[in-house]
C-alpha cells in the first residue's frame, strides 16, 4: 500500500516501484498523472494532449491531411517546436468539419456541383454536427480557443416518431414520442405491478423486496395506486390545455392510446435512442456551425504551414527520411521532404495511393470499411415546426426508406427562417438517394418529410445535400471495422510503419466523432515525440 512506499519502507523506493504502487490503489489513470507530474509525459488521453517536453531537436514533420487530426498535430508540434509541413488536398483545412453556408461549394464524385446559397446566417453541419459532453478532447480545444458552444438538443418528446412499416392505426401517422413512451412505460409497469402483487414474483424478491418493487412501478409507469393500472399521465400532453380561471382551468389530458397499439407500432424502437454513452439526451454544438472548431486551430497555426490543393500520390520513406510527391493547386508536380509523417488521409483514400510500407500493413490498410453517409439541408421560410408544432429542436425518427433521421435546428429559436436536417441515413439507402441529382434529392426529402409535417412543401426553399461516400478526399463518413478487423488489421496501423505514422478517427475506438481524430493525433505524436528524443 502507500505508505510502504514512504521514508522508512523496507524496500527502497524505485521510481518503478512507485508508479506500480499507484497503479495498484489508484488503478492506470492515477499511475499516469504521476508520471505526468515527473515529467514523463502521459497525461490522460482523452482530456488533455500529452507534453511533448525536451526539444523538437531539428526534427521536421510533414502531416497529410488538415482535418481535426491532422490540425490537431500540427498545432501542438508547431508549438513544440518542430518544423511542420501540412498537405491539405481540399481548398480548405476542415477535413469531414464542414459546415454548408453561403458560399461553400461540394462537387462530388459524379461532377454534382453545388454552391450553398442558403439565406445569410443559415447553415448546416454536413459532416460533424453534436458533441457529447464526455468528449473532453474535443472540448479542450473548444475552450482553449474560445468557441462558444450551445446546447444540442437530442431528444425531444415533443417531437413526432413516424412508422410506416409498422401495424395497427398509430402505423403512417406522425406522433408525439412522449406519447408512446408514456404509454409504453405505463402498460409494462402496470403489467409487471400486477404480475408481483398476485405474488407471481415471489420466488424472485423477498414480501419487502416486492412492496418496494411495486411503489417503483407505481412511479414510473404514473400508475393508480388503487387498482395498479395505467390510465394515462399528464406528460403525454392534453387536448385542452390547463389555463386561467374555470375555464380551461385544469384542462383535459389525452387519452392513452391502446397497449396493443402502441406494441404493434413499434415506434417504441426509438425509446432507447439517448440511452448510450455516445448519444445523451443534452449535447453541445458550436455557436455559428460546427466548422468553428477547425478555424479556431487556423487561427493558432502560423500561416504558410498548410499547403491547400496539395494531391498526394506517391509517399517515400528511407532509413533516413521521407518524401511526399503531390501535384500543387497550379497542377505542377511538387515535392516534400521531411523526417517523418503523420499521415491523416482516410484509409478509404490512402489505399489508392502508393506508398512505402510493409505488406502486412498494407493488408490491414485494406481491411477497412467506410460507411456511406447522406445528409441535406432544407432552408425553410418559416420554423413552422416552432410555430405549429412546439417543437424546438431533437429528431424525428422514421423508417421512412432512404430519410433515417430527419432533424430540428438546436439553433436560431423564433428567427424568421431554418435550415432543417431533411435526411441522415447510411449504408445502401444513403448510396441509392446520392446516385440521385441534388434537385432530386431535395424533392425526395421534401416529399417524404412532407407526410409528417404538412406545413413541408409550402416552406422549402433552399436545400444542399451532402454524401460523404462521394466525396473523394473521404470516401466515406468514418471507418467502420468488422470485430476481426479490430483484431487483426487495427494494431497494426497503430504503430507506425519505419517513419510513417497513420492518425484520424479511424484510429480510436471514437470513430466518426473528432474526439478519435483529435485523440489518435494526440496518442501518435506522443510517439513520434518519444522517439525524437529517444534519437
Ligand atoms: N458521431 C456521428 C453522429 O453523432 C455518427 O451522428
Amino acid at each position: 500500500m502507500l505508505e510502504e512506499m514512504g521514508p522508512g519502507s523496507r524496500s527502497p523506493l524505485t521510481r518503478r516501484r512507485f508508479f506500480e504502487q499507484l497503479a495498484a490503489v489508484g488503478g492506470v489513470s492515477l499511475a499516469m498523472a504521476g508520471m505526468d507530474a515527473l515529467g514523463f509525459g502521459f497525461a490522460s488521453a482523452a482530456t488533455a494532449p500529452p507534453s511533448l517536453s525536451g526539444g523538437a531537436k531539428n526534427t521536421k514533420v510533414i502531416i497529410l491531411g488538415a482535418g481535426l487530426a491532422g490540425l490537431t498535430a500540427a498545432y501542438e508540434l508547431g508549438r513544440a517546436g518542430y518544423q511542420v509541413q501540412v498537405l491539405e488536398a481540399r481548398a480548405v483545412a476542415v477535413g469531414r468539419v464542414q459546415t454548408a453556408r453561403r458560399g461553400f461549394v461540394d462537387t462530388d464524385l459524379m461532377g454534382n456541383r453545388q454552391e450553398c446559397d442558403f439565406d445569410e446566417g443559415q447553415y448546416i453541419n454536413v459532416g460533424p454536427w453534436r458533441i457529447p459532453y464526455h468528449h473532453q478532447s474535443t472540448l479542450h480545444y473548444v475552450r482553449k480557443f474560445g468557441v462558444q458552444l450551445e446546447l444540442f438538443n437530442n431528444d425531444n418528446d415533443a417531437a413526432y416518431v413516424y412508422f410506416e412499416k409498422g401495424n395497427g392505426p398509430l402505423a403512417g401517422k406522425p406522433i408525439r414520442k412522449g406519447q408512446i413512451a408514456a404509454d409504453a412505460r405505463g402498460y409494462t409497469a402496470e403489467l409487471m405491478a400486477k404480475v408481483a402483487s398476485k405474488g407471481d414474483l415471489d420466488a424472485l424478491l423477498s414480501p419487502t423486496d416486492r412492496q418496494t418493487f411495486i411503489d417503483y412501478l407505481v412511479n414510473e409507469g404514473r400508475l393508480q395506486r388503487a387498482d395498479l393500472s395505467y390510465k394515462g399521465a399528464d406528460g403525454r400532453g392534453f387536448e385542452i390545455l390547463p389555463g386561467a380561471g374555470v375555464s380551461p382551468g385544469p384542462g383535459k389530458e389525452t387519452e392513452p392510446f391502446a397497449f396493443a397499439d402502441v406494441m404493434s407500432s413499434r415506434a417504441w424502437r426509438v425509446l432507447n435512442s439517448v440511452a448510450g454513452w455516445e448519444q445523451q439526451r443534452t449535447m453541445l454544438e458550436p455557436v455559428g456551425g460546427m466548422d468553428m472548431i477547425p478555424r479556431g486551430f487556423l487561427k493558432n497555426i502560423p500561416d504558410g504551414v498548410i499547403q491547400y490543393n496539395a494531391l498526394v500520390d506517391r509517399i517515400q520513406q528511407t532509413a533516413k527520411g521521407v518524401k511526399v510527391s503531390y501535384t500543387d493547386g497550379a497542377g505542377k508536380k511538387a515535392e516534400a521532404s521531411g523526417d517523418y509523417i503523420i499521415c491523416t488521409i482516410p484509409l478509404s483514400v490512402l489505399k489508392n495511393i502508393k506508398m512505402d510500407v510493409s505488406k502486412p500493413f498494407l493488408e490491414a490498410m485494406s481491411n477497412v470499411a467506410y460507411a456511406p453517409v447522406n445528409k441535406i439541408g432544407l432552408q425553410m421560410k418559416t420554423r413552422f415546426w416552432e410555430e405549429k408544432h412546439w417543437i424546438y429542436g431533437g429528431h424525428v425518427y422514421n423508417d421512412i426508406p432512404g430519410i433515417g433521421t430527419i432533424s430540428l435546428p438546436s439553433t436560431g429559436w423564433h428567427s424568421q427562417k431554418g435550415v432543417l436536417l431533411g435526411y441522415y441515413s447510411f449504408g445502401g439507402e444513403a448510396a441509392k438517394i446520392s446516385a440521385l441529382p441534388p434537385e432530386e434529392r431535395a424533392k425526395f426529402a421534401v416529399a417524404q418529410g412532407q407526410k409528417i409535417f404538412p406545413e413541408y412543401a409550402e416552406n422549402f426553399e433552399k436545400a444542399f445535400s451532402k454524401s460523404w461516400h462521394l466525396d473523394p478526399h473521404s470516401l466515406g463518413g468514418w471507418a467502420e471495422w468488422s470485430d476481426e478487423s479490430r483484431k487483426a488489421a487495427y494494431p497494426v496501423l497503430c504503430e507506425p510503419d519505419g517513419r510513417i505514422y497513420l492518425s484520424g478517427e479511424h484510429l480510436s475506438y471514437l470513430t466518426g466523432w473528432q474526439a478519435g481524430a483529435i485523440e489518435s493525433a494526440w496518442q501518435q505524436m506522443a510517439k513520434l515525440h518519444q522517439r525524437v528524443q529517444q534519437a
